[in-house]
């Protein structure tokens, strides 16, 4: 059995609540199924401020960049606010990202029946919902240079962020997300605003020409992205997989995610380009949710979104589909239960806290 390397990020907050699930996950699958998985551990994040200045050390960047794929908890909270813009919590993600190269981010938004109910929409537009949005993550308007404040002198300043993309950039992410669609119900619809962006205008010209080039069979649709965030939250069974930039991906991931309910149910994974002989990515699996300060250590955490972001790990860089398919039914079978945990509580449910939510889950699986 070849060994199978996952680095632990935890991070702040309940970061480390969340993962203490998926560390029971991985010691069941070893030990049930013979997994082979291997665990190391890093800081990110405040934590790792706090413990050398950076919000993520060189060594468990080499450890990242070592690994199979990295677990990440979440970072941030109301402790860091007053650190230095190069040191903040975010910036070891972000360093993460860039270093792994990690352009392709899979944000599946998918609705479990046992919380249609729950939804911000009727029961009816989000029953049986299942797209994937990929943003394209490590270009754009997040890292275009320029992108400074700088005093004017006469008392105003200027601030400026810009949006670059070159050809291959569009090209891997269009990849990607035909790719997928093959495994899926073989569509995709690319988002951008070509009505006023240049890098709209190439961003089409390039999702078109891929999709002649090598995925002809794939079903392929444009959208302006502003009219796609309407149709998301209109009638979102449309889609099946989105294709967009990284600003755009950031917004209306978030828009798709609260379809489905709240924040601690979604999952995501960054990956990277495979590598040219062993076709292995480069890969970090992270809850959509942040270090939620406001619950942090009250062992109230959902703990979902970081199992689920875990079955995606097991599909996308192990291969290991039926345990995934295993893994999200088995979340589907503690909800169907009535178990919930305080965030998406409803009528009639029994509330449980984050260690009994991963038990129960564990249990099922
Ligand atoms: P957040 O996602 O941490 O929390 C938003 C709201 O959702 C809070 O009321 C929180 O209690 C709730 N929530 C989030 N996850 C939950 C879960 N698993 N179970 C139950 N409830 C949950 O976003 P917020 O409040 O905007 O940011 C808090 C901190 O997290 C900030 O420092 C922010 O910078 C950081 N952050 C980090 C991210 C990351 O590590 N990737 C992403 C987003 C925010
Ligand atoms: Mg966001």
């Amino acid at each position: 059995m070849a060994s199978r390397k996952l680095l632990l990020l935890p991070g702040d907050g309940i970061g480390p609540e969340a993962m203490a699930e998926v560390r029971k996950l991985i010691a069941a699958m070893n030990e049930r199924l013979g997994a082979g998985f291997e665990t190391e551990e890093g800081l990110v994040g405040g934590c790792a401020y706090d413990a050398h200045g950076q919000a993520i050390s060189e060594e468990d960047m080499a450890k990242a960049m070592a690994a199979d794929a990295v677990l990440f908890g979440a970072v941030g909270g109301p402790k860091w606010d007053a650190v230095p813009y190069e040191a903040r919590p975010e910036a070891g993600l972000l360093r993460l990202r860039k270093d792994m190269e990690l352009f392709a981010n899979l944000r599946p938004a998918i609705c479990y029946p046992a919380l249609a109910q729950s939804s911000s929409l009727k029961p009816e537009v989000v029953e049986g919902l299942d797209i994937l949005i990929i943003r394209e993550l490590t270009g754009g308007v997040y890292f275009g240079e320029p992108k400074t404040i700088t005093d004017l002198g006469n008392g105003q300043k200027r601030a400026i962020d810009t949006q670059v993309y070159d050809t291959f950039e569009i090209e891997r992410i269009a990849g990607v997300a035909f790719e997928l669609a093959r495994t899926r119900r073989n569509k995709v619809c690319s988002m951008e605003k070509r009505n006023v962006m240049k890098s709209g205008v190439l961003w089409n010209e390039v999702v078109t020409a891929t999709h002649k080039a090598k995925y002809p069979d794939v079903e392929l649709s444009h959208m302006l992205a502003d009219a796609g965030g309407m149709q998301l939250v209109r009638w979102p069974k449309q889609f099946d997989v989105i294709v967009t930039d990284n600003l755009f991906g950031d917004m209306l991931s978030d828009v798709a995610a609260m379809l489905t309910g709240s924040l601690g149910m979604l999952p995501s994974a960054s990956l990277g380009a495979p590598d040219a002989k062993t076709g292995a990515r480069k890969a970090l699996y992270e809850p959509v949710h942040g270090s939620a300060p406001d619950i942090a250590g009250k062992g109230i955490a959902n703990p979902i979104a970081m199992i689920a972001s875990f079955a995606m790990c097991l599909r996308y860089s192990f291969g290991l589909v039926a345990e995934a398919d295993r893994l999200e039914k088995a979340i589907a079978a503690v909800l169907d239960d009535g178990l919930r945990t305080r965030d998406i509580l409803s009528d009639g449910m029994t509330e449980v806290g984050t260690g009994a939510m991963g038990d129960a889950i564990v249990e099922k699986f």
